[in-house]
């Protein structure tokens, strides 16, 4: 994260301080991955989730949604030189008064987390009922159940809200410049990270299908994934970031207005009981707050004070239940009479995120879709609509949502960058690229993500064209590769990277022996299998191949063996057990691998740093096999071993008049402690 602007010590403090919103943000990396997050947030209790948190400081609305909320550390509902203060105020040490803007970048970004949205405002009856209606009509999945008239309005309003968010993106655009900048300055010093889990039946079920998390997995030679551990909090690995440079600038925007009329005569009672909860007294607010709703029970603000208050709690208390306390309340806000948009907006914004992080993705959908019904001009809640489909693996809305967000806001840069995603999920090369290159050209929030970069490069690639690697060297710059030819989106930070390695240089010197004294049992029992169990060899599906055949028969995956595949080859298996650098290898996978003649393997890139492949030759034709790695070709030979980083840029070549037999063992990479191997999550 230093990468993006950080300090020195940016990582650990933005661990500290980090949301468990950065859990949530891994999953809607890979799409597969989100609809067993589902399950996996159900049972999975608050403080490990916060664990997890630590190591990927990702912030789901800013990143994915594309948008900073607001920073608003007084409280009166905006962005502004007061709140540059307070911040400041409160990292004096990172205290550099160049200006405001240049000032809070840093403690920005730590206080992410601590920050809720603090914004208030106003609405009226009409919108309460408007609200309900909405959420009926979501529930009903009829979207035109809305009151026209109070549509009108209401994009009147948004039409309004959009000038204002305008302005705000050219600021941030600004500022993430700059912050570009300085972290390109600052790469050496970076971390990527990230994770992603999959079960088995999930990857069944989707397993051509590319969702939002699953282009990443095409960079993974067939991958299948099952359900992560949990990553230790001190885990050296951080998700990258992709949009850190967002910065709310210090520039004085127009306040909302916070409180309806009934709420202006209670000001003094709100702000009282508000002051408390921004003195971080959690607590005592959540009492101000409660007493203020029995009493006021129609008071807008007070209840949505009530629910920051409950939300600040849970995160203090790292309650899930609470949390959901505060998701109802959030809800309840918006139902009452008279609630300004401006909190309905927020409201619901911050009860949506919420549900998304405890991993109710089809209540934060419902969410997201009474927002966009409610505020139909607002192209930022389609935006966030359409990650909500994303993230529930349903690109087909998403792309419809995007379609409509374009052809409202052809240049919106946002759904530019995400509907070109979804194109080229869908293997539309060719239709993705202007989509990807333009929203990435836009600068505009929530584009600047490695995956876009990635995207672009890979389909420019396949499209033959050279340009792919202006975009990997700008995608390196803005620290989200660690090398033009590294590409790898989930890695620790400081490990020797080079693309071929030798056996002595990984200290996997006994491995590699035993491989190369062994390789003709292992072939052998290869062999048998292609004989008489070929089922068992799974055709690559991972839309790795410009063309041919190409099928592996995997024994172990994410450092689980596959009991059943062993039966087969069991004197492979057992001679494997030895070496827990590989079958305990969560992050890479044990497996024969056979390709035929006529076979082009697109060049790709694996998705960690965090595991060296090795390739034992089992058969190789004399002539026609090529892999190259980075920039170096290489061939296999009969019972040798070849190591290479595939986190690099690889390419495949199977030109021979034969078969190519291979065995690929993958092994942690030797730089990680014995604690990293334990906890990285598996991918
Ligand atoms: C993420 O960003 C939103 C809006 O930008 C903000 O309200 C929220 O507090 C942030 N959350 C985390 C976990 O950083
Ligand atoms: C590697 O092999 C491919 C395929 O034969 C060839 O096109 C390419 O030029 C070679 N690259 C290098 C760096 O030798």
């Amino acid at each position: 994260e230093s990468k993006h602007g950080g300090g020195k010590n940016g990582k650990k403090e933005g661990l500290s301080g980090s949301s468990f919103f950065t859990w949530f943000m891994v999953i809607a990396l890979l799409g597969v991955w989100t609809s067993v997050a589902v399950v996996w947030f159900e049972l999975v209790d608050y403080e490990e989730v916060l664990a997890k948190a630590k190591d990927f400081r990702y912030n789901l609305s800013e990143v994915l949604q594309g948008k900073l909320g607001i920073y608003d550390a007084d409280g009166d509902g905006d962005f502004d030189v007061e709140d540059a203060k307070v911040l400041l105020g409160k990292y004096k040490h990172r205290m550099i008064l160049k200006s405001v803007k240049e000032a809070i970048k840093e403690p920005l970004k730590k206080l992410r987390e601590k920050q809720e949205s603090k914004k208030e405002e106003i609405k009226d009856e009409e919108e309460k009922k408007k609200a309900r209606k909405g959420k009926d009509a979501t529930d009903r999945k009829d979207k035109k159940a809305v009151d026209t008239n109070k549509l009108k309005k209401d994009s009147d309003k948004a039409k309004r809200d959009r000038g204002k968010e305008k302005e705000k993106g050219l600021d941030k655009n600004v500022k993430s410049k700059e912050t570009t900048k300085k972290s390109t300055s600052e790469k050496d010093g970076t971390v990527q990270v990230g994770k992603d889990k999959e079960t088995k039946k999930i990857t069944k079920k989707k397993r051509n299908k590319q969702n939002y998390g699953s282009l990443m997995r095409n960079r993974r030679l067939k991958e299948r994934s099952v359900p992560a551990q949990p990553p230790s909090p001190d885990s050296e690995e951080t998700i990258q970031p992709a949009e850190k440079s967002y910065v709310e600038s210090a520039k004085k925007k127009k306040k909302p207005k916070l409180l309806n009329k009934f709420d202006k005569t209670i000001k003094a009672e709100l702000d009282a009981a508000e002051k408390l909860r921004k003195k971080g007294k959690v607590e005592e607010a959540l009492r101000a707050f409660e007493a203020l709703v029995n009493q006021y029970p129609q008071s807008p603000r007070a209840r949505y004070g009530l629910a920051q208050s409950e939300d600040d709690l849970a995160e203090k208390m790292r309650s899930n239940e609470m949390l959901q306390k505060a998701i109802n309340t959030y809800d309840e806000v918006v139902s009452l009479p008279n609630v300004p948009s401006d909190l309905i907006k927020l409201s619901l914004k911050r009860e949506a995120d919420r549900q998304q992080f405890l991993g109710r993705m089809r209540g934060s959908l419902v969410t997201l879709q009474k927002l966009v019904q409610l505020f139909p001009g607002d192209t930022s809640f389609k935006n966030d609509l359409g990650v909500g489909y994303l993230l529930i693996g349903d690109n087909s809305n998403a792309k419809k949502v995007y379609e409509e967000v374009l052809s409202l806001a052809p240049n919106d840069g946002f759904a530019k960058v995400h509907y070109g995603f979804i194109l080229k999920a869908e293997n539309k090369i060719a239709e993705s690229i202007p989509y990807l290159k333009e929203g990435l050209e836009s600068g505009d929030p929530g584009t600047d993500d490695g995956r876009f970069y990635f995207h672009l490069g890979d389909a420019l690639q396949r499209m033959g064209d050279k340009e792919a690697y202006r975009w990997y060297e700008l995608g390196y710059q803005r620290g989200h590769f660690a090398s033009v030819w590294q590409r790898s989106l989930y890695n620790v930070k400081g490990l020797k990277a080079q693309p071929w390695w030798t056996a002595r240089e990984t200290g996997y010197t006994e491995l590699v022996k035993s491989l190369e004294k062994n390789w003709k049992l292992i072939r052998d029992e290869g062999l048998a299998v292609m004989d008489k169990k070929r089922s068992l060899f799974l055709p690559e599906d991972e839309n790795l191949r410009e063309k041919g055949d190409w099928s592996q028969f995997t024994l172990w995956q994410q450092g689980r063996k596959n009991e059943n595949a062993c039966k087969s080859v069991p004197k492979t298996c057992a001679l494997l057990e030895r070496f827990p650098e590989a079958t305990g290898c969560r992050r890479g996978q044990i497996k024969y691998s056979i390709m035929h003649p006529g076979t082009h393997v697109w060049p790709h890139t694996g998705p960690t740093n965090c595991r060296l492949r090795m390739h034992l030759g089992l058969v190789i034709p004399k002539e026609g096999c090529r892999i190259r790695c980075a920039q170096e070709n290489r061939t296999w030979e009969e019972g040798k071993v070849l190591i290479f980083d595939d986190s690099f840029e690889h390419e495949v070549w199977q030109d021979a008049g034969s078969y190519r037999l291979i065995f690929i063992v993958d092994v942690w990479h030797p730089e990680l402690s014995a604690q990293q191997r334990r906890t990285l999550p598996a991918i």
